[in-house]
Order: structure tokens, then sequence, then C-alpha cells
């Protein structure tokens, strides 16, 4: 089935890039052209790499969520002291 009728992208040919590691939209797109014409079909884009079309996306997520967590504790150690530690 398409899932882009401007580049005749399908289903099957986006699971294809996504098991070699076009895990976003954006990178689809840089391997197909799928969603750079009338960008109606990148909500469907979506929803495949979220139904689990992209296998590394589990592998990807503990390095978002580490990265989150060290920049969250950067931004505080940055903050400068606390009002108990200025007093
Ligand atoms: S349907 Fe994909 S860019 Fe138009």
């Amino acid at each position: 089935m398409y899932v882009c009728s401007c580049f005749g992208i399908t289903e099957q040919q986006v699971r294809q890039h996504a098991e070699t590691g076009a895990c976003t939209p954006r990178q689809i797109a840089g391997a197909c052209k799928a969603g750079t014409d009338c960008g109606s079909c990148v909500r469907k884009i979506q929803a495949l790499l979220g139904r689990g079309a992209c296998p590394r996306r589990e592998a990807l997520d503990p390095v978002v969520l580490t990265t989150a967590t060290t920049t969250a504790s950067a931004a505080a150690s940055l903050s400068g002291p606390t009002t108990a530690e200025a007093a």
C-alpha cells in the first residue's frame, strides 16, 4: 500500500528504510523523498515509525533519557548556589 503517493513510496519501503536506520520522518525523507512534496503523508510515516517499523527506536530511547537527565543535572549545577548556600 502506498504511503506517499507523490513519490510512489510504499509502507514496505518505509519499513525497509527504518530497518536500515531512518527513525524519523526527516530521515525517511532523506532516504526516499517521502513527505517532501505535499507533506500529507508525514503523519502516516510518523504512525508507521511509532508502530515499531524502526527496530532501533527502543535502543535509542535510553540514550535520549540519559542525555535529558545529564542536561537537567548540568543545568541545575549551573544555576548557582541555592539561597541556603548563599546565606
Ligand atoms: S504524499 Fe508524500 S509528499 Fe505528498
